[in-house]
């Protein structure tokens, strides 16, 4: 995580905001924001910690898989940047760009070369920068968005468990074109929704800014988080009662509200920890897995759901055994 905190109170330099109405609305209390490094330095710290904790050294990963929306450079990828980073040998390098659904993403992926025989150790790595693609004069997104990194080691094992099932989709209507009926989208050139034109004016914004409808995405992410937890058990043969914990995107603290309330959880199930670090796009699901696993939280054996969603529209989940 980066050093520098943004709390609250501090977007009122930008935007006519205030805390009460930031927590109430979203669970944010404050978020990290990175102001030096590269992402591919934030994730490969990230990537050297979990290697460190599997005890495995570099030259035994075979795959280096990077979810992030904010690469350094549009090539190489930033899996590439990060591989050099934790000096990984020949390992085949890749970045997937499924938003902040892209830690599942890479799950099934790497599950699917492990089973399959080809990989035996795969890096699945998550790290945004939001804080370079987010308009700080745009009051309903700049709060919800925040830096960060996380990543697993996935490794062939005998002994069963590990990655029990996983799902992963993309939702779209078909209708329109893309760019105009997208509610979360970070666009190269503005499209004018009224002319129905390319202004080709990003460079006067200095960057493509994320922009979202939150309502919309509010509403998708409320039928997708379910859809895929329920995919997700039922191909596993599973139950909710199963799980010994679900870690849902913190993308905001009603969405996992939502999830406590249609399943009529105990809350300590749906663990959160928006509120220090708010949304960092995938790398969400790998921090807060990484914290539990900190506070000693995870027993061998225990069922975990992640779930993920986020642009695309994409979403997936994957149940894990510890
Ligand atoms: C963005 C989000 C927090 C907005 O919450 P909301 O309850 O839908 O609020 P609305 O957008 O309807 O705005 C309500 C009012 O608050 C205002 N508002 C928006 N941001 C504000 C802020 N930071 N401070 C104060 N007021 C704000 C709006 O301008 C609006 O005012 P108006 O009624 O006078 O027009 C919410 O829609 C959300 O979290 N959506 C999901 C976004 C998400 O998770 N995206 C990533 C998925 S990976």
């Amino acid at each position: 995580m980066p050093d520098f905190v943004l709390d609250n109170d501090m977007f009122n330099q930008t935007v006519e905001t205030n805390g009460e109405w930031i927590v109430s609305r979203t669970g944010i209390k404050e978020r990290r924001i990175e102001q030096k490094k590269y992402n591919f330095e934030m994730i490969g710290e990230a990537c050297a910690a979990a290697l460190n904790n599997a005890g495995l050294g570099p030259d035994k990963i075979d795959m280096i898989i990077v979810s992030t929306a904010t690469p350094d450079y549009s090539c190489p990828s930033t899996a590439c940047l990060v591989q050099n980073y934790i000096k990984a040998g020949a390992a085949a390098s890749f970045d997937i760009a499924a938003g902040c659904a892209g830690f599942v993403f890479a799950l099934d992926i790497a599950d699917l070369y492990i089973t399959s025989g080809r990989a035996k150790n795969v890096l699945a790595a998550s790290g945004d920068i939001m804080s370079r693609m987010t308009n700080y004069f745009d009051r309903g997104n700049c709060v919800l968005f925040g830096d960060g990194a996380g990543a697993a080691v996935i490794t062939a094992q005998s002994s069963g468990g590990g990655i029990l099932a996983t799902c992963i989709h993309c939702e779209c209507d078909g209708q329109k074109p893309y760019f105009v009926q997208n509610p979360l989208y970070s666009p190269r050139e503005i499209f004018d929704k009224t002319t129905k034109q390319f202004k080709g004016n990003a460079e006067k914004i200095q960057g493509s800014y994320l922009t979202q409808n939150g309502r919309e995405v509010m509403q998708f992410v409320s039928r997708a988080t379910p859809k895929a937890l329920d995919e997700v058990l039922t191909k596993a043969e599973k139950t909710i009662s199963d799980l010994k914990y679900i870690i849902v995107h913190q993308a905001n603290k009603r969405i996992i509200d939502h999830v406590i309330e249609k399943y009529r959880l105990d809350p300590k199930k749906v663990p959160i920890n928006i509120e220090k670090y708010g949304n960092m796009s995938s790398a969400t699901v790998p921090v807060l897995l990484h914290e539990l696993n900190e506070a000693k939280e995870l027993r061998k054996g225990d069922l975990i759901a992640l779930v993920g969603f986020g642009a695309g529209l994409a979403y997936g989940a994957a149940l894990i055994q510890w």
